[in-house]
């Protein structure tokens, strides 16, 4: 890039240069006609913030906790698999950039950095796994006994994909991981999505997925990690409110409330749209975040205002990571965390717990609601 990068989407604009299609379309991709793809973005804008002045804001704390882990600010990474086509020190270049931006990464179970490499590179970093329940339990259990041993601070467990979203454009491509990368965590080629193994006309992830992954998973299972581990366990894809009281009745530590970065279900609403519903739904019995189309200071602010305890960014870190690898996702976490300090700053907050619902209004909502 000719000039410095100085907002999220100026990073992305990069990277859509410099990577091999294929490669840019997965990380790009939504499902399907990628229409909630865009809500997520779109609905951030359909928010309106209301300031409050004269607040003396020379002095700010942007730091909260999650899960009972301090971080420096409530913007966290989001699991994104296969970061080494993005940058060839991938996932141990992102959780390195979290450490020394005081927050936290959470891994996915398809890195292409294993579980114990990521803790290695930087040991004092906070890492949460993100966790897919296999068909075979004993692969996936060993995930989790891996993730306690190297220090991890809570599981993730995605409950939004019992099988691979169409996305289009990987369909298209037939994608699949460039024959010098696997995902580290497994050993054989089946289960490390090697390209040695023959994936057809499909999107190899798709098929990946629909062999190795179990789609019988239900809300036992959810006890069953729960009984695995002592670590805090989260559920990663909740909508619903009904689904996010189930998740606290099963035993879950956290809410994440995602739609898998639109790239599962299409047609499902913005995950901002459902946030107060499911803040409503929890009454505070267990942290609550979000992920999806957070792109801008204010974007994290609204996320805070209407319940979130902290958000996650999945494709803007590897948009970051394209561009000057660990150095590259530190720049979009500093940029982040200067916009939110910025948004904070306007509306007359200074600290993360004088961000209240009263900020935020949509057109449609009652003043009453708020
Ligand atoms: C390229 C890519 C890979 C992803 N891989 C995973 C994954 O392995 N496991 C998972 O639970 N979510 C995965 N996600 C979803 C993210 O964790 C997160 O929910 C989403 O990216 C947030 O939306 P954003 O990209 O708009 O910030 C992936 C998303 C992207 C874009």
């Amino acid at each position: 890039m000719s000039e410095r990068p100085i907002c999220l989407a100026d990073f992305e604009q990069h990277a859509k240069k410099l990577l091999p299609k294929s490669v840019y379309d997965y990380y790009r991709s939504g499902a399907d006609d990628q229409q909630t793809l865009a809500e997520n973005v779109a609905a951030f804008s359909r928010l309106k913030l209301y300031p409050r002045m004269l607040r003396n804001v020379s002095v700010l704390d942007l730091s909260t906790s999650i899960l009972g882990q301090e971080i420096s600010m409530p913007i966290c990474v989001a699991a994104t698999a296969m970061q080494c086509m993005a940058h060839a020190d991938g996932e141990t270049a992102t959780v390195r950039a979290c450490r020394s931006m005081g927050t936290g990464m959470m891994l996915s179970s398809w890195a292409t950095s294993s579980i114990e490499e990521v803790s290695q590179a930087a040991p004092k970093a906070i890492c949460w796994l993100q966790l897919y329940i296999y068909k075979d339990r004993e692969v996936t259990r060993s995930l989790v006994q891996r993730a306690e041993k190297s220090g991890y601070k809570g599981i993730f467990l995605t409950v939004d994909t019992p099988f691979l979203g169409k996305r289009l454009d990987d369909v298209r491509n037939k994608f699949q991981l460039p024959p010098h990368l696997r995902m580290k965590n497994f050993e054989t080629n089946d289960l490390a999505f090697s390209s040695e193994k023959g994936y057809g006309e499909n999107s190899g992830l798709s098929v990946y997925v629909a062999e190795a992954i179990d789609p019988s998973i239900n809300w036992e299972d959810v006890k069953w990690l729960r009984g695995l581990t002592s670590l805090p366990v989260v559920a990663k894809g909740i909508l619903r409110a009904d689904d996010a009281r189930e998740a606290v009745k099963h035993g879950v530590d956290g809410i994440l409330v995602s739609n898998h970065g639109a790239r599962q279900l299409d047609g499902v609403p913005a995950t901002i749209e459902v946030l107060p519903e499911i803040v409503e739904a929890v009454g505070g019995k267990v942290e609550v975040f979000l992920d999806g189309g957070i792109r801008k200071g204010t974007d994290v602010l609204k996320a805070l205002a209407l319940g979130a305890k902290a958000v996650f960014i999945g494709r803007p870190a590897i948009w970051g990571l394209v561009y000057q690898g660990e150095d590259g996702v530190k720049q979009v976490l500093q940029i982040m965390k200067e916009e939110f300090q910025l948004a904070m700053a306007l509306c007359g907050c200074q600290s993360v717990k004088a961000i209240d619902r009263t900020l935020v209004r949509r057109d449609q909502w009652a003043a009453s609601k708020i």
